[in-house]
């Protein structure tokens, strides 16, 4: 089965609560919560305050996508508020390894984020601290761009050498996934994917979700 972590910044704001619940109960496997501060990239969504209102509505992990220029000042904050997973980017202002040690040290799980301009490579001395590699299909900041079909290949890299070295690191993949280049991801070696518009946008939440389980 593949992993789906609906990404709720494609969400209703406007009842979040009942759109986690109904995630929960059409079989997400977890909730990818994006945060993003302005200024590693140019939009601005929540805190951890938002993260602390709707932890009550499901039980599902909450995996927090860090867009934010300086990940080890906030991930105690992100913590508290329910975060059951970090994900921090190398391109941001710290020490990767640092960052990736203090999240253990909070008892969370570990992700490491790769920009699509970003090559595997740039973390192959960290990714066997991580629980989860998220590969980005798209230049962070927005929900409903199209996918880089360039980053196949990346995919592809990254799941032969984490089979390769008995990594335990899973791959999932963000950013433009629909049942299409969700197919794609899967068959280059993406264990789970995350989506936000192909879910939250569609007449059928639950079918949709039902169907990226399948793929
Ligand atoms: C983009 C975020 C993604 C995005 C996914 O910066 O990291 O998680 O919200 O949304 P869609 O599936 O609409 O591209
Ligand atoms: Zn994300």
């Amino acid at each position: 089965m593949t992993k789906i972590s609906p990404s709720i910044l494609s969400s209703d704001f406007g009842k979040l609560r009942d759109e986690v619940a109904l995630i929960d109960r059409a079989g997400a496997d977890s909730v990818h919560i994006d945060v993003m501060d302005g200024h590693f990239v140019p939009n601005i969504t929540f805190g951890p305050v938002v993260i602390s209102s709707v932890r009550a509505a499901t039980k599902l992990p909450f995996e927090t996508h860090l867009m934010v220029d300086n990940p080890d000042r906030l991930i105690s904050d992100f913590a508290d508020a329910g975060s059951d997973l970090l994900i921090v980017h190398p391109e941001a202002k710290h020490d990767l390894k640092k960052t990736l040690t203090s999240i253990e040290g909070l008892g969370k799980k570990t992700g490491i984020a790769l920009n699509p301009e970003t090559p595997l490579e740039a973390i192959l001395k960290t990714i066997d601290r991580a629980d989860m590699l998220l590969v980005m299909t798209v230049h962070p900041g927005f929900g409903g761009q199209k996918f880089i079909t360039e980053m196949l290949g990346k995919i592809r890299q990254a799941r032969s050498y984490i089979d390769r070295e008995g990594i335990r690191a899973r791959i999932l993949v963000d950013g433009g996934v629909t049942l299409e280049t969700g197919r794609l991801s899967v068959d280059a070696g993406a264990h789970g994917l995350v989506a936000g518009t192909s879910v939250f946008r569609s007449p059928d939440v639950a079918g949709a979700i039902r169907k990226f389980s399948l793929l």
